[in-house]
């Protein structure tokens, strides 16, 4: 194993091991970008923020705030080769300013903590799904049945409770394992198989006679809708759905060979993940809308929807089993990204094995977890600033911890670090580097200051 500390002249290399190739990479950042986000929060969130607008305003800000700071993250992560404080630590003087910058690793490690503790939660519904799939629960089940079921099932904490703590379990076991052996080996196969299923889901979704009206709920933008709070929530979804923001892509990009482009990497996982929440709107709205749910009934969103669809078609306790089997998958490879970055801050400071620091990292996030479980069922009346303590989290870390750091890397990639270290990380300076470089010095900063301005109502009216 070489160590991490690279000679004078010599190229630093990472303490866990590197991906094997650039497709190992790609695979590895599509499968922590594609996940519950996509799926299970994009419809809802959307939904909730009235469809078109909102969806127009989250295009935007995954090109012009999105793009920038997922280059940055991996440019960043790739020159410092450690974890995510260390590596803003060391870059923070190697450029010349300071080792604090590491603080803004220490809130990326704090973000993935907080967000996994509620993404194990919804993760472990969709493998309650899976199993309740494969029994055949849904089969020819109406609306009525299907909101029965739901609320039956997350008001019981204690089914909720195993569900969340298989899930996490599951994580640990990966993460423990390591960078090559466990993470790459669980994407492989995974986005490829979810894009077949979503698109034949899509086909059914097209026949179900709703299609245009999903459609233009998806598109046709009413400005009068935009609030502060929906532009807000349309630049946290960004964040959130694309995992940056919090130091996993920095992590990643820390086992990234050398030779790999970031810009054309970036461009890939970012197109993938777009298209995959547009596909998520695409199949669900229309259903939402052909059996007269509500777009804007939160978080059981899909659960609603997609059993729903599945008791009426043909084969539909096949497609849905695999439906939720895969979505299990996308969420477990997510989750061993948010877990990434606190495990590799506690392997190199705190010294321990990775399989002790997946331990501790993990129960610790099990626990917090319970706050979200418990959010659904015997807290849901404790409700304080955004909703129960499962809003609360999953806004405090989306809607502001993450673009809270997005602004900090993009100073720091476009303000701090010298022209010569950012162009020879992104393979000299032409134009598409001088685009990047004026995003992340300007756009990128700016467009989430005025976001946040908006959100706190310092901003007048679009309208
Ligand atoms: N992007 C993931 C999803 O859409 C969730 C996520 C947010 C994430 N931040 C992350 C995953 C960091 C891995 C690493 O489901």
């Amino acid at each position: 194993m070489p160590g991490i500390q690279a000679g004078e002249g010599e190229k630093r290399r990472s303490l866990h091991g590197h991906w094997s190739s650039r497709m190992a990479f790609i695979l590895a950042v599509t499968g922590s970008a594609v996940g519950l986000g996509n799926i299970w929060k994009f419809p809802y969130v959307a939904g909730q923020n009235g469809g078109g607008a909102f969806v127009l305003v989250y295009l935007v800000c995954v090109l012009l705030i999105g793009m920038p700071v997922m280059m940055s993250e991996i440019l960043i992560g790739r020159r410092g080769r450690r974890n995510p404080i260390a590596t803003m630590a060391l870059l923070g003087e190697e450029e010349g300013s300071s080792p604090r910058w590491r603080l803004i690793g220490g809130m990326g490690v704090l973000a993935g903590i907080l967000i996994l503790s509620y993404y194990s939660v919804i993760a472990g519904w969709t493998l309650a799904y899976a199993f309740k799939s494969v029994s055949g629960s849904f089969a020819g089940a109406g609306p009525a049945e299907i909101s029965a079921h739901f609320a039956e099932f997350v008001s019981s904490w204690e089914l909720v409770g195993l569900c969340h703590t298989l899930f996490m379990s599951l994580t640990i076991l990966v993460v423990a394992r390591g960078v090559e052996r466990g993470l790459e080996r669980a994407v492989r196969f995974m986005v490829p198989a979810l894009l077949v299923l979503m698109l034949a889901l899509l086909g059914y979704s097209i026949n179900s006679g709703f299609f245009g009206e999903g459609l233009a709920f998806m598109f046709t933008p009413d400005f009068g809708k935009l609030t502060g709070d929906s532009v807000l929530a349309a630049m946290g979804q960004a964040f959130f759905s694309l995992s940056i923001g919090m130091g996993a892509i920095m992590a990643y990009g820390a086992y990234l060979p050398e030779e790999t482009s970031i810009m054309g990497t970036s461009a890939a996982v970012v197109t993938a993940d777009t298209l995959i929440a547009i596909l998520a709107g695409l199949m669900i709205f229309p259903l939402v809308l052909a059996n007269g749910l509500d777009p804007a009934e939160g978080p059981g969103l899909v659960f609603h929807t997609l059993p729903l669809a599945f008791g009426q078609m043909t084969g539909g306790v096949l497609f849905a089993t695999l439906f939720f089997v895969l979505l299990s998958f996308a969420a477990w490879t997510s989750a061993i990204g948010l877990m990434e970055p606190a495990v590799a801050w506690v392997v190199e400071h705190r010294h321990r094995s990775r399989a002790e620091a997946a331990m501790i990292i993990g129960v610790l996030i099990w626990a917090l977890g319970f706050g979200s479980v418990l959010s659904f069922n015997v807290l849901s009346d404790i409700t304080f600033i955004k909703g129960t303590i499962f809003d609360n989290f999953d806004h405090l870390t989306s809607n502001i911890m993450l673009p809270l750091s997005g602004v900090f890397i993009a100073i720091f990639a476009g303000w701090i670090m010298c022209r010569n270290s950012t162009a020879e990380e992104l393979g000299g300076a032409g134009r598409l580097y001088r685009l990047w470089r004026m995003l992340a010095r300007f756009v990128a900063p700016v467009g989430i200051l005025l976001v946040f301005l908006k959100a706190i109502g310092l901003l007048p009216e679009l309208s």
